[in-house]
């Protein structure tokens, strides 16, 4: 079987959500945030429409072994004067990209204090009332804010057990006027990991044989569209049941993750559901679908799930990187031949791209195959 098919069947038992562009169902109840049903007192059981008949505990993860763990880039030595160690960084990116889709990133010039105030501001959101996270409740996918529970709960016909926030950060920075100061602390933050992102990406760009700005030229940076996803998972009297966001892979080229300590988070890498250990200030890398499509599939995106626990509320705070919303990404010219290496992907606006896997059930990488060729 090829790897797309063989994961896409695997999925299949993780996760048994229904075809693309389901019917919203207009009589669907209005469902509250996880964290309210999780503070109600005496739950000792999930709800019905919170259960996945096949769950993520048939399927155990593993920790990964030894000899082949995450790997760990030291991003200070991409500006190092040193051409030996510039690059082994190169080369260590190159591996990364290819063998997991997933590395940490250390020393990578964003202030631990910058990240304690996103992780403070984002627990103060979610402990707002649920009144008041109900005026950021978007209302579609290109608002600017958007407050909300599940993935797509118009769609959805199993809940996850995740409640988000959602904003749009960049070419244009939308913010929620709550908690105070979210604002600052927001701009100052995204900012400062788009340096990171960008940095990252001259380091890829070289590692697929490209001039280092390649891929910033191409993708239009300067203008790239930014987007903070912060999950909220709530403690889940029935972890084994539950799933807290089920295997996809990020629309972008990179993603950037920090999270508060608290594992969950599950990458495929090997065949097998890797857990991946929280690394204290380091974050957390993973490329996207739009770095696959440029790198006409030298570069994978990454399937990767979040599950649940029954002691603590876990949250993760995610940026997505991409090109500029009209960028059309097509596979760059340099890794495209005629008859040996055609492109493998057609071009499509990444707005337009976004769209589809919004409005869409989250289906493993379902969007990304609408545009592979091969
Ligand atoms: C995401 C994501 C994982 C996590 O937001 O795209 O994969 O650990 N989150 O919350
Ligand atoms: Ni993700």
């Amino acid at each position: 079987m090829r790897e797309r098919e063989r994961v896409s069947s695997q999925m299949a038992t993780v996760c048994p959500v229904a075809s693309l562009h389901q019917e919203a169902n207009p009589s669907r109840l209005k469902v509250g945030s996880v964290k309210t049903l999780a503070e109600s007192s005496n739950l000792t059981s999930i709800p019905s429409h919170y259960a996945f008949t096949t769950s993520a505990s048939g399927d155990q993860a593993v920790h990964s072994d030894h000899d082949d763990s995450i790997p760990v880039i030291d991003f200070s030595l991409l500006s190092s004067s040193n051409p030996d160690q510039r690059r082994k960084v190169v080369s260590d990116l190159a591996k990364a990209c290819q063998d997991w889709g997933f590395f940490m990133v250390i020393n990578h010039g964003v202030p631990e204090s910058q990240m304690k105030a996103m992780g403070d501001m984002l627990t103060g959101f979610f402990d707002l009332t649920e009144e008041e996270k109900r005026e950021f409740e978007g209302k579609h996918v290109l608002d600017g804010i958007r407050w909300g529970t599940s993935f797509n709960a118009s769609v959805d016909k199993v809940f996850f057990w995740r409640d988000y926030l959602k904003v749009r950060v960049h070419p244009k920075f939308y913010c929620p006027s709550k908690p105070e100061g979210f604002s600052e602390v927001l701009a100052e933050y995204a900012g400062a990991v788009r340096k990171l992102a960008r940095g990252l990406l001259k380091g890829i760009s070289e590692s697929l044989g490209l001039e280092p700005g390649y891929i910033d030229e191409a993708m239009n940076m300067d203008s790239s569209l930014q987007i903070l996803t912060a999950n909220l998972y709530p403690p889940c009297p029935q972890p084994e049941l539950a799933m807290g966001m089920p295997p996809h892979s990020d629309h972008g080229l990179l993603t950037i993750l920090m999270q508060n300590g608290i594992g969950g988070l599950q990458v495929h890498h090997g065949g097998k559901w890797v857990k991946i250990d929280p690394i204290p200030n380091a974050f957390l890398v993973n490329t996207g679908d739009h770095l696959e499509i440029m790198s006409n599939g030298k570069y994978k995106s990454v399937l990767h799930r979040a599950v649940v626990n029954n002691k603590d509320t876990r949250i993760s705070i995610v940026l997505s990187n991409g090109p500029s919303p009209d960028t059309v990404v097509t596979p760059a010219e340099q890794l495209v031949d005629g008859e040996s290496n055609r492109a493998k992907y057609i071009g499509m606006k990444y707005k337009d791209f976004l769209e589809l896997q919004q409005s869409s059930v989250l289906d493993g990488k379902s969007v990304l195959e609408r545009v592979h060729l091969s």
